[in-house]
């Protein structure tokens, strides 16, 4: 269940196309385990993790965002005090985490195309993506696992595996196929990595 604004133009709160990517994530999380749910928005991808019994780290750059996803929380009967949250940039807050030795058993990476943090500093999928990747890698647990998205559509799949594989040599990277109700354009990138 999640609070839908539907005079918020395109951001009402839900993005239907990572559907089955939150149902993967919620198979993937189990009690014990430590999900960091980045670039979070209404913290989707959090509620899954949680009802699969993770705890979760809910980062997003903006306040509102995080206070959406404890009304996502609370709809879902998760309680959120709970769960952590953070408030910031990405990249800030992974180069904190990894210095603390703060790990995760799952991370999950989708960020919009272009942003600038809070610093001015700018973030393009194209040219940043690798870097996160390899940031977030810094402070995944040994057997852990990220999902790697974007919709980004300039981006070709080749490139993006490309981006994804130099960041985290050796890990074993899948593709999950389009949701089928989304027939049209493969613009979805899509990527789990695993490690090995
Ligand atoms: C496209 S949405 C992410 C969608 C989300 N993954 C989901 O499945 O619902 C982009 C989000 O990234 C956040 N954001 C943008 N730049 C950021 C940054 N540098 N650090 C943290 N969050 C950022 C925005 O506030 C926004 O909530």
């Amino acid at each position: 269940r999640f609070k839908i604004d539907m005079a918020a133009g395109y951001s009402q709160g839900i993005f239907l196309d990572q559907r089955d990517h939150r149902r993967r994530v919620r198979e993937r999380s189990v009690p014990g385990m430590r999900v960091l749910n980045t670039f979070a928005y209404t913290g989707a991808f959090s509620v899954y993790a949680a009802l699969g019994g993770a705890q979760t780290t809910t980062l997003d750059l903006a306040q509102p965002c995080l206070d959406w996803a404890r009304e996502n929380f609370i709809l879902n009967g998760i309680d959120p005090s709970a769960q952590y949250f953070c408030k910031g940039d990405v990249r800030r807050w992974l180069e904190r985490f990894a210095r603390q030795g703060r790990t995760f058993h799952g991370i999950i990476l989708d960020p919009p195309t272009f942003s600038r943090d809070d610093r001015g500093k700018v973030f393009r999928v194209e040219s940043h993506y690798g870097e996160l990747v390899a940031l977030a890698r810094e402070c995944l647990e040994p057997g852990g696992w990220m999902l790697c998205t974007s919709n980004c559509r300039k981006l070709g799949h080749e490139d993006f595996r490309r981006m994804v594989a130099q960041a985290v040599p050796g890990f074993r990277l899948t593709r999950d196929p389009m949701p089928p109700d989304f027939s049209g354009e493969d613009y979805l990138k899509r990527l789990w990595i695993d490690w090995k």
